[in-house]
């Protein structure tokens, strides 16, 4: 006959000494969180990376329209092989869905769900599932753990890392938010064959920007591989492009993950490019192209500041015109409202308690972190970049 186990008790009773009155209480909480980035580059490896991952456990897909009807139905039958049988549900693909009513949707779906709190929610799609999908996990019984499995490169070599989550509001991107690190991203790179040429190049602008502000070794692999990577899509150079970026994200990260310092490198480019978005309604302009044409606005302040030299600034914007990414106002199919963004940008500024920081490029691996740009300096590098006068859009 089986034995029941002894039963320990928990005892706290010795523990606490009463405080006498008028004194106070400190209370501490930490946390430390670890999780592994997989390069793969196929379906049967993500499979098996995933096998290992979800060990007896039930499993929520949250995923775009797009990425369903592609491989859907691949992701569910690899999972039934591992003995999962997910839930899945789909958003519409595009910006608009990393909305507060779509979150609220997904609450409610898995709340008529039997997912536990030790379940785990996979955020299969682009970097609008990983922000979304993160953010339904974070909040959802406070904080069930997911997995990112992200579709685009923007998502392979930024969204999906670092644990930054979040929907936006229609006054600013990412205004509700939180921290909710994933428990592991798996990125296949094969998923990369069917993303159309802009958002492959759209993603390639994050993997620039990590390169400025963090490695002059990876920009030289960039440069030297930008057909390898746009044109013949070529897997071996994608994984050595995500898994590079991963290495400096998570260096980056691990440093400060929660932001405690202001001086944030990885947001170069998005000063600017973040009023970008949010002025055109989060729709005609990727992301990383409004980061690209903010990298190119941001390092123009720079150069007129003389922190960079000219040759630098024309090797930014070389390499970001060879990538084929928008670098100045006539190369967006959307028409830029300039006293719009300067008031998007004051509204940020306003949230931020006063400061709107700028990550000003010195020389790659290189950067300043300037709060005190003033609004003409602004102008002027935005007239630098077309962005001066309106203009009509181009197709
Ligand atoms: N949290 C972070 O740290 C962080 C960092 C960078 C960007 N982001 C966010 O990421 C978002 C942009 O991500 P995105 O560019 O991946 O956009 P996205 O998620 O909208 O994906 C782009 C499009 O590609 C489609 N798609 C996805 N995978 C595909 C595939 N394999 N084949 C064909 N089509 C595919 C999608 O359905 C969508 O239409 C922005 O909201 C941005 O703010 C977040
Ligand atoms: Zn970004």
């Amino acid at each position: 006959m089986a034995t029941s186990p002894a039963v320990e008790p928990l005892r706290i009773r010795d523990a606490i000494a009463l405080p006498p009155a008028r004194t106070t209480v400190t209370a501490q909480a930490r946390r430390s969180d670890r999780y592994t980035v997989h390069v793969v580059a196929g379906m049967r490896e993500l499979h098996e990376r995933l096998g290992e991952l979800l060990d007896g456990v039930s499993v929520a897909v949250i995923t775009d329209e797009t990425v369903r009807e592609l491989y859907g139905a691949q992701l569910v039958r690899g999972l039934q092989a591992a003995g999962i049988d997910p839930l899945v549900r789909s958003v519409p693909a595009g910006e608009r869905s990393k909305s507060l009513d779509q979150a609220i949707a997904l609450w409610d779906w898995l709340a008529g769900s039997e997912l536990a709190r030790r379940d785990v929610v996979l955020a299969f799609g682009g970097g609008v599932v990983a922000d979304l999908g993160g953010w339904v996990a974070s909040g959802y019984m406070r904080g069930v753990p997911y997995i990112n499995l992200p579709t685009t490169l923007l998502a392979q070599v930024d969204g999906a890392l670092g644990g930054k989550v979040a929907v936006n509001h229609p006054l600013a991107k990412n205004l509700l938010g939180a921290f909710h690190q994933p428990v592991a991203v798996v990125a296949n790179v094969s998923f990369l064959r069917t993303t159309s040429n802009r958002h492959l190049r759209a993603g390639l602008a994050e993997a620039i920007k990590k390169a400025i502000i963090a490695s002059p070794q990876y920009l030289e692999f960039i440069e030297d591989n930008v057909d390898a990577l746009l044109v013949a899509r070529d897997d071996e150079i994608l994984e050595r492009l995500v898994i590079s970026a991963a290495a400096i994200k998570t260096e980056l990260i691990g440093r400060d993950p929660y932001e405690a310092d202001l001086r944030r490198p990885l947001n170069f480019g998005h000063t600017i490019g973040h009023p970008l978005e949010t002025v055109t309604g989060y729709g005609p302009l990727l992301h990383g192209e409004a980061v690209a044409v903010g990298m190119v606005v941001e390092s123009r302040i720079a150069a007129a500041r003389g922190l960079l030299d000219e040759a630098t600034l024309e090797r930014i914007v070389g390499l970001l015109r060879r990538c084929r990414l928008p670098a100045e106002a006539c190369d967006l199919a959307v028409a830029i409202d300039v006293e719009a963004v300067l008031d998007a940008m004051e509204k940020v500024r306003l949230i931020r308690a006063g400061s709107l920081r700028f990550v000003l490029p010195v020389a790659p691996g290189e950067t300043v972190i300037a709060d005190d740009v003033t609004e003409q300096e602004i102008r002027d590098a935005l007239a630098a970049s077309g962005l001066g006068i309106a203009h009509a859009a181009r197709q």
